[in-house]
């Protein structure tokens, strides 16, 4: 007997209830649950290779001749395994520090499907990716330009570089992620004269070799609009870099940034719907221009990720409190919080939640999940409409979580993050195991203080 519906624009594809209980690709999430512990992010792979293929094949069937790649923005969240399924599905990476690219070697990822990005990348960080002969560096700074060039000069290779813009537009998206507007830490300003700059400075290095532009406008973005904006201005940047400075572009990368369902009414773009519309842009701004259009690249990274994974929690208390205008207020509080989804507490970022193990058999009442951490901040959805029978040793799921959850994880309160328990066809598999207290202690020296001698002495 079918109980709750689930939306499939938030869900998982796999994701269904089965007589009372949640059950992702076969795997009831009460024995995931007693198998694995809680709390416990549950990929559906499926879905994972779905939208992997589902962004690919647009992307190729809209730009055709002129497609680039999808380059996954590791920082979604990845894992080795996670960089093989990207692998064997033959799109690219985007890493953007020496952790990520670390992953990406040891999933022997292919180095001509990887683009390095990052605003201050490090010397070891930007060694380690001509070591590993990474196709592209995206160059940030004036600095960087500087340093890739003498880095790539010590390696003796010409180094394929892009450059990255900043073209001006606000996106409609939390400040804290909107990156293309003219006040940000990254890349090269249009409208300052600064990119055509710095496309000099690259130009001038026979260690770099210009690739062509990109630019990332922001995440969680619901509209073409925002997009279609930026990509016609940075078009128009490439007609002035080949009028003034005879550079033609090889492949133009437009970020990604797209948006997903957390919640009811959240309305998202499909592949289709939004490669369609950048491929008109890209046509008609290169019409204009009178080139043809260079190779176009996307890094989507919540879009691909987001909905495959659902996190399971275990309830450990409850309470009910009585609110200032009279209303009750029903806490639940799960055994993960800020540390496993630091998203709400950092963004407000909201997220839905259903009771996974059983049949709820009283009516809804106003909820708020919370975490076990010692903050009032630690919220994992501020309001909910949730059964009000919901009692220790029950399982929630919150869908949506594979992206910039586990990703951004940390211990506080020394909590072991969980692991990620990869799910198909009744069959489940670690991916990435729990933490452990001696994980945690592993870092802690006991030493005895030695001088430390130097220039300042
Ligand atoms: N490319 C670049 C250069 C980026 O900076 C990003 C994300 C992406 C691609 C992928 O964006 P996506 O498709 O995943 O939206 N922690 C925030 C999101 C920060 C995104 C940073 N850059 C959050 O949890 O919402």
């Amino acid at each position: 007997m079918m109980s709750t519906k689930l939306n499939p624009d938030i869900w998982s594809e796999n994701s269904r209830i089965v007589n009372d209980a949640l059950v992702i690709a076969g795997c009831d999430v009460r024995d995931l649950a007693r198998e694995f512990g809680t709390p416990l992010f549950v990929l559906d792979e499926t879905d994972l290779v779905t939208r992997i293929r589902s962004w690919r094949n647009n992307l190729a069937e809209n730009f055709q001749s002129h497609s680039g790649n999808v380059y996954y923005a590791a920082k979604a969240f990845i894992s080795v395994e996670i960089a093989k399924i990207l692998a064997s599905e033959n799109v690219g990476l985007d890493v953007c520090t020496g952790g990520e690219l670390a992953v990406a070697r040891a999933a022997n990822f292919p180095a001509e499907r990887i683009e390095m990005h990052g605003n201050n990348k490090s010397e070891s960080e930007i060694r380690a990716a001509i070591d590993y002969r990474v196709r592209t560096i995206v160059l940030d700074s004036l600095h960087e330009i500087e340093r890739v060039a003498r880095i790539a000069e010590e390696f003796g290779v010409v180094q394929r570089v892009l450059i990255r813009l900043t073209p001006g537009v606000e996106a409609h998206t939390h400040e804290a992620i909107a990156t293309a507007h003219e006040d940000v830490k990254f890349g090269f300003s249009i409208a300052s004269g600064a990119a055509l700059e710095a496309a000099r400075k690259v130009r001038a290095h026979p260690s770099l070799k210009f690739a062509g532009v990109h630019a990332h406008i922001g995440s969680q973005i619901f509209d073409t609009g925002p997009f279609e904006l930026s990509t016609e201005r940075l078009i128009e940047f490439l007609g002035k870099l080949k009028n003034e400075l005879d550079l033609l572009a090889d492949e133009l990368v437009l970020g990604g940034g797209y948006g997903i369902a957390y919640v009811d009414g959240d309305d998202p773009i499909a592949p289709a719907t939004m490669m369609k519309a950048l491929s008109m842009v890209v046509d008609k701004e290169c019409k204009r221009q009178g080139f043809s259009s260079p190779k176009i690249s996307i890094e989507p990274g919540r879009a691909i990720i987001g909905p495959s994974m659902t996190t399971i929690y275990e309830v450990g208390t409850t309470k009910e409190v009585r609110l200032e205008n009279g209303d009750n207020r029903r806490y639940i509080s799960v055994d993960g919080g800020m540390s496993d989804n630091i998203r709400p507490g950092l963004y407000g970022a909201r997220y839905m939640a259903i009771l996974a193990n059983r049949n709820p058999e009283t009516r809804n009442v106003k909820s708020r999940v919370v975490g076990k951490h010692c903050e009032t901040g630690d919220i994992v959805i501020s309001e909910i409409e949730l059964p009000s029978d919901i009692a220790p040793g029950d399982l929630l799921a919150v869908p949506a979580t594979g992206a910039y959850g586990r990703s951004m994880a940390s211990n506080y309160n020394h909590v072991p993050r969980p692991p990620v328990i990869s799910v198909v066809n009744g069959t489940a598999r670690t991916i990435l195991r729990r933490e452990t207290e001696s994980d945690l202690l592993a870092l802690d020296v006991v030493e005895k203080a030695r001088k430390i001698e130097g220039v300042g002495r």
